[in-house]
């Protein structure tokens, strides 16, 4: 058994990939502090494993609290580190918080692996990180080009990562996410937004009668339906791509960059069209203004992630919104019971 360090071990991505890794010989230590998660969501994790989890409740920034999870397991061998706050629009309005949250959370993440001889780490990074990038799709070696506090946050925290890689020996996966979507197939976890800020959440709540129209923010893209065109990736082989990282990491020493995404673009009326056929009937949308700071198109290119990690998406757009509307209609408040 290999023991792994999860941080914001409790929220959506997580949630998926700790079912995909307690299917192997890994044993996982979570620590989350709920501010974007739930309880429940790790109960579920253990139910669908059936598996124990040992899980903290505790921020990132309370150094003491980290020593004392580090000090509990010292056979850590890997962290995949997952918290961080991510709402694009709230960091515009609160950069400080991001800056703290995200910056020094990762700070004392590292320096308390550094502390405790812990030197192998997973780290969630984003496709933000690109900005509007030159060409699509785009590839791990683009410039990179964050244009919000969230986006500097994510490239920072990379550049950090790579600095204490070189500086300490460290072996380092970081995963740049395109669009993650969907729940896991039994219907038992998923994304379970306070207000949701993404494209799919906010479509599953109109198609679940929970708000009235979506919004789709302009139809003057350059696109080929004039509506914004994102590489959507199903969170479980988002999932899977981690627990090839962790095995990666087991193998193989340095830096890995990897784009996770399918390398296909949809747009948003082509999401909204898709999710019609899963939940059998039409949803209310309306044509708004361009959101700031939106692009018109952004995919990636896997095909490093193929090449190096042997890992490619396998879920199509069909798996992607029917997992999002079995999620959806089972459990109306989210994970509220
Ligand atoms: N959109 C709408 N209406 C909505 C929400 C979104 O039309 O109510 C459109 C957006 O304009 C965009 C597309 O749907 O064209 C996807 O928007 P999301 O907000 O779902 O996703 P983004 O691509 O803007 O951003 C997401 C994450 C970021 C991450 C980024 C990486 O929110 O954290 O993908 O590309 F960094």
């Amino acid at each position: 058994m290999q023991k792994i360090l999860i941080t914001g071990g409790a929220g959506y991505i997580a949630s998926h990939t700790n079912v995909e890794l307690l299917k192997g010989e890994y044993e996982l230590v979570l620590i989350d502090n709920y501010i974007n998660s739930c309880e429940e969501a790790v109960k579920r994790v253990e139910e669908l494993s059936n598996r124990k989890i040992t899980f903290y409740e505790a921020d990132l920034l309370n150094e003491a609290a980290l020593d004392t999870v580090f000090s509990e397991h010292p056979d850590i061998q890997q962290v995949i580190h997952f918290a961080a706050l991510k709402a694009v629009g709230e960091s515009v309005e609160k950069p400080l918080d991001y800056y703290t949250n995200n910056i020094t959370g990762s700070l004392n993440l590292y320096r308390a692996m550094l502390k405790h001889g812990v030197s192998k780490i997973v780290f969630s990074s984003s496709a933000t990180v690109y900005g509007d990038p030159e060409t699509i799709p785009v590839d791990e070696s683009a410039p990179i080009h964050a244009t919000n506090p969230y986006g500097h946050t994510k490239s920072m925290m990379e550049q950090i990562l790579i600095d204490s890689a070189h500086a300490n020996h460290w072996d380092v996966a970081i995963l740049r996410y395109f669009n993650p979507v969907g729940a896991h197939d039994s219907g038992r976890i998923g994304e379970d937004p306070s207000y949701p800020n993404n494209l799919l959440p906010f479509v599953s709540q109109v198609a679940a009668g929970i708000r009235e129209k979506v919004v789709v923010f302009g139809d003057d893209w350059s696109t080929p339906d004039g509506t914004g065109v994102r590489d959507y990736i199903h969170v479980v082989d988002l999932a899977k791509a981690h627990v090839q990282s962790v095995e990666k990491l087991n193998q193989s020493k340095g830096v890995h960059i990897y784009n996770i995404g399918t390398g296909r673009g949809y747009s948003v009326l082509e999401m909204i069209k898709a999710f019609e056929d899963a939940c059998g009937h039409s949803i209310r949308y309306e044509v708004g203004p361009r959101r700031s700071g939106d692009i018109a198109e952004v995919t990636g290119d896997p095909r490093k992630s193929l090449r190096e990690l042997g890992w490619k998406a396998e879920l199509g757009l069909k798996e992607m919104v029917d997992s999002a509307w079995k999620w959806q209609s089972a459990n109306p408040q989210g994970y509220k019971v």
